[in-house]
């Protein structure tokens, strides 16, 4: 499958490997055409890796991940174009992170609305769906470093969509469990939990760690 990774980061390099590991065919996107970043991973990986701007990415796949900063991601979903998005699906796993006054980070959306709320209003040609974000990247796609039993929340308001995500996280990533927490408005508890996932960390001092809900 051609898939389009928005983002250059650790998020991008590490979902973007693991998917040419699966054998699809993986345009990951930046700013500028020349990303070093970009062009560093399409040189370590080889075949099935490719590299342009978000737009270049958006068009090139036909399954798109939003994994720019938090911050940033309407600016880079802007420059990837509604042409470029329309009628994919996206899976945004950005949290919307400030970094602005140092450690730790606050959201900068939040209680009432969501980084995803405002992208898929922002976007209303594609259709996004929320999803790994409350999880490190290597756990994302392998959530085996956990040991033990974790979930992971999902959102959006396209039911086949959600499907999709769903076979994805346990088809190609070997999630065991995934909680479908209903219209994309459950992004706000979903991105909500991450500072607590930041505090989480320093507590355990490691990023393999998830979240099991119990009743
Ligand atoms: N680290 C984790 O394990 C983890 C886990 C869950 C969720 N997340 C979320 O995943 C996302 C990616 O995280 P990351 O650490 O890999 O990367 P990041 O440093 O948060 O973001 C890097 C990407 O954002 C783009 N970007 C930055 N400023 C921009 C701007 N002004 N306009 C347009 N694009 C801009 C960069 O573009 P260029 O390529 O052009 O530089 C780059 O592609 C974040 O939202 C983060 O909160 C991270």
């Amino acid at each position: 499958m051609k898939i389009g990774v928005l983002g250059t980061g650790m998020v991008g390099e590490t979902i973007a490997t693991k998917l040419v590991a699966l054998g699809h065919q993986v345009t990951m996107g930046a700013r500028s055409r020349d990303n070093e970043k970009a062009a560093a991973w399409v040189k370590q990986t080889g075949g099935g890796a490719a590299q342009g701007t978000f737009a270049d990415a958006a068009t090139a796949g036909e399954l798109l991940w939003n994994c720019t900063a938090g911050v940033a991601s309407l600016d880079a979903l802007a420059a990837a174009g509604a042409d470029a998005l329309r009628g994919k699906l996206l899976i945004d796993v950005a949290n919307p992170l400030d970094f602005s006054k140092g450690m730790p980070p606050s959201l900068s959306v939040g209680n009432t609305d969501s980084l995803a709320e405002q992208i898929q209003r922002a976007h209303p040609e594609c259709t996004v769906v929320k999803a790994f974000n409350t999880v490190n990247c290597h756990v994302m796609v392998d959530p085996g470093r956990v040991k033990g039993e974790h979930d992971l929340l999902i959102c959006g308001n396209d039911a086949e969509a959600k499907g999709r995500v769903r076979e994805i996280a346990t088809g190609w990533f070997g999630w065991k469990s995934v909680l479908d927490l209903g219209d994309l408005t459950a992004a706000r508890g979903i991105e909500g939990y991450v500072p607590l996932w930041v505090r989480m960390y320093g507590f355990f001092g490691s990023p393999d760690f998830g979240v099991k809900f119990v009743r």
